[in-house]
């Protein structure tokens, strides 16, 4: 599994000091509130993980599957709901917790789905950002870091779904997409 992987992004270390800072402005801003955080599938499980460690309040959660992407590396542009969420968000701080926003096809689509169902706030945390990729108008509430056009695997990311436990995120040799 090492050897598929040509370039190491973000080591081990480097995700753990942001996952705690991001730890920290979280619990910060939803002191006091009746907070629910949703964890996006498959993706975002490693993230969220060590994320809701690092939050120390009695925070909610709940998960939601979709899938956006099949097999490949370019979206399909249609987001499909395989688990939708076990409780009602109305009335809650709900706090999205993705891998990454790429295109923001996907989450500008998932928080016009959860809008609809009144939280009384709806944000989005997400470990990586490929703002140059970007085609919806959707930015980021929290965001852990800003990377370039690259096909990025690793610590909850996937390509063909492998590579999901690596305890970094890095890009793959070339020969490994072939
Ligand atoms: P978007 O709708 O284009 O923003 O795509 C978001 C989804 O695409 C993420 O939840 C990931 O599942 C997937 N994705 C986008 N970029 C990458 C990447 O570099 N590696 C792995 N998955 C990615
Ligand atoms: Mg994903």
């Amino acid at each position: 599994m090492h050897n598929d992987i040509e370039r190491i992004f973000f080591e081990k270390e480097d995700i753990a000091a942001k996952v705690h800072e991001l730890g920290k402005l979280i619990e910060l801003d939803y002191k006091d509130k009746d907070a629910v955080a949703i964890c996006i599938l498959k993706g975002a499980c490693v993230f969220f993980a060590d994320l809701m460690r690092a939050v120390h309040l009695p925070i909610a959660f709940d998960f939601m599957a979709i899938s956006s992407y099949g097999n490949s590396r370019k979206s399909s542009g249609v987001v499909q709901i395989i688990k939708d969420l076990d409780n009602n968000i109305e009335g809650k701080h709900v706090l999205i917790v993705e891998d990454i926003m790429d295109s923001g096809q996907t989450l500008a689509y998932l928080k016009e789905l959860l809008q609809s169902r009144n939280p009384l706030s709806l944000r989005v945390c997400c470990l990586l950002d490929k703002p140059s990729r970007r085609v919806a108008p959707i930015e980021p509430d929290y965001c852990g870091f800003t990377i370039p056009d690259e096909f990025v695997v690793g610590y909850g990311l996937d390509f063909a779904e492998r590579y999901r436990n690596l305890p970094y995120v890095g890009v793959l040799k070339p020969d490994v997409y072939a």
